[in-house]
């Protein structure tokens, strides 16, 4: 008999967590204004809100943190990690920050003017948010496979071409400070890039002489990807595909939270010394001095080791198959969820899930709240409340899709955990036609409304 994988760790230490009842999670619910980012962690049982700096961290990046050098400048915690991201990122320069969002400040405090646009695969909200800030344009140039959730394609994270030519064409290159790139790409469902993709995209900007930035919060889910589903890449190391993928890049920002295997971080890498130094000045007025950047010293050794670890392939064969086993056990119970299912989340089809509620009364957003009414499990909208207003009419925008995502932390769930979590959903699924309306939104902010919007049911 084959032996089957298994995961390439063991449990050291454990964290209660807390069960409720039915009518207390319906109180808290309501209490929370119907938000569940209002809702304190005693209150959820199993927490899939996010899978950003919710994992856990290894024995090594412990002692990482034991071994921090807290100097000001220059420290040792510091040196470690500017030889992972030289040696195996490949990038000669970097910037620590606190998390992903402020390397985008930093980045596109240096590049981004008022009117310029940025084409790229289904940019991420804060990424989105700084855009728009700076009255400039996020122009989603994601192939259409994307939008319909029972469409096979193996990289449905892909940057369609002629889109991207589009926007290059329609505008100078003035216009257009870069092309970023999302990998994965978590707006579309944790939905990898090809390395094919990658390069004809580096290739075509090229041309126009735009350069090629990833937001690389999953760049190792993206490798493991890579190596599963591109035939050239089957018996490259994941080190090796991370290099190269890379290679295509002028730089990066990076969320450490989720594939830096930390709990705080992020990083803006890039080749061009100017540009660095530049971002440099921007970093030490938002975050701190070039070798801290909002971080421990102990935080910068800890994803130092989090990278090396991150990017071996037993890790991410462990992480990416329990995702994946969610994802089946939904569709055996004939849940809608975007397929192929992707690397850190499963996404939840909830137009099709509750073909009764009306557009206009969140559907996403009601399903989270079912979930969590039901077994105390807490997912968050991917959709209308996400997408936020449009800044010029203020009508909401409805996204293509209206999800529900179930993002998986990083070796902190068991198997056991994924059943709770499907036989919830299912359970809530049973009862799918007798949910017939939605919520009504009481008070919003003007941006990044879905942190702290109130609700009321209809
Ligand atoms: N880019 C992507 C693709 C992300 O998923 C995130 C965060 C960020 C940038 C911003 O990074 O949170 O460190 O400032 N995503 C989290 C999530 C919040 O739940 O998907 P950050």
């Amino acid at each position: 008999m084959e032996l089957p994988w298994a995961e390439p760790y063991k449990i050291k230490m454990t964290e209660e967590i807390f069960t409720s009842s039915r009518e207390e999670r319906e109180k808290w619910i309501e209490e929370a204004g119907f938000n569940l980012f209002n809702l304190s962690s005693d209150k959820v049982y199993i927490d899939l809100l996010t899978d950003s700096g919710t994992g856990s961290m290894s024995d090594k990046q412990w002692a990482e943190m034991m071994l921090g050098d807290e100097s000001y400048a220059g420290s040792q915690s510091y040196l470690k990690l500017q030889k992972v991201i030289q040696d195996t990122l490949g990038f000669p320069y970097f910037l620590p920050t606190h998390q992903g969002r402020a390397a985008e400040n930093i980045l596109f405090s240096a590049l981004l003017k008022e009117g310029m646009v940025v084409p790229g695969n289904s940019h991420f909200d804060t990424t989105k948010g700084h855009i728009e800030f700076r009255k400039a344009h996020a122009i989603d140039c994601t192939i259409e496979e994307a939008f319909d959730i029972d469409d096979l394609h193996p990289f449905k994270g892909n940057i369609d071409l002629n889109k991207l030519e589009e926007v290059y064409k329609t505008h100078s290159k003035e216009q257009i400070p870069l092309c970023l790139i999302t990998v994965t790409c978590n707006s579309s469902g944790g939905q990898p890039v090809s390395m094919e993709n990658i390069k004809a995209v580096k290739e075509l900007s090229d041309q126009y002489g735009i350069p090629v930035f990833f937001d690389a919060a999953r760049f190792a889910e993206n490798a493991y990807f890579i190596k599963e589903r591109e035939a050239n890449y089957k018996d490259k190391s994941i080190k090796e595909i991370v290099k190269e993928m890379f290679s295509y890049g002028a730089g990066f920002t990076m969320s450490a939270k989720k594939d830096g295997l930390v709990n705080i971080g992020g990083l803006l890498a890039m080749r061009d010394e100017e540009l660095f130094r530049t971002c440099g000045n921007f970093g030490i007025i938002y975050e701190g001095y070039i070798t801290y950047g909002g971080l421990a010293g102990r935080d910068l050794g800890a994803l130092a080791q989090g990278l090396m670890e991150s990017t071996e392939y037993p890790y991410l064969q462990a992480r990416i198959h329990q995702v994946e086993y969610l994802g089946k056990k939904l569709m055996e119970y004939g849940i809608p969820v975007q397929q192929p299912i992707g690397g850190h989340a499963v996404f939840v089809d909830a137009l099709k899930f509750l073909p009764n509620v009306p557009r206009a009364e969140y559907p996403a957003q009601t399903l989270g709240i079912e979930l969590y009414k039901e077994g105390g499990v807490r997912g968050v909208e991917i959709g209308t409340l996400l997408a936020d207003r449009d800044p010029e009419t203020r009508e909401d925008r409805f996204p293509k899709l209206e999800l529900l995502r179930l993002a998986i932390p990083r070796k902190v769930y068991s198997y056991k955990h994924m059943d709770y979590i499907a036989a919830a959903l299912k359970n809530v699924y049973e009862r799918r036609n007798e949910i017939r309306s939605g919520y009504e939104i009481v008070w919003e902010p003007e941006i990044l409304r879905h942190f702290t919007v109130k609700l009321k049911k209809k």
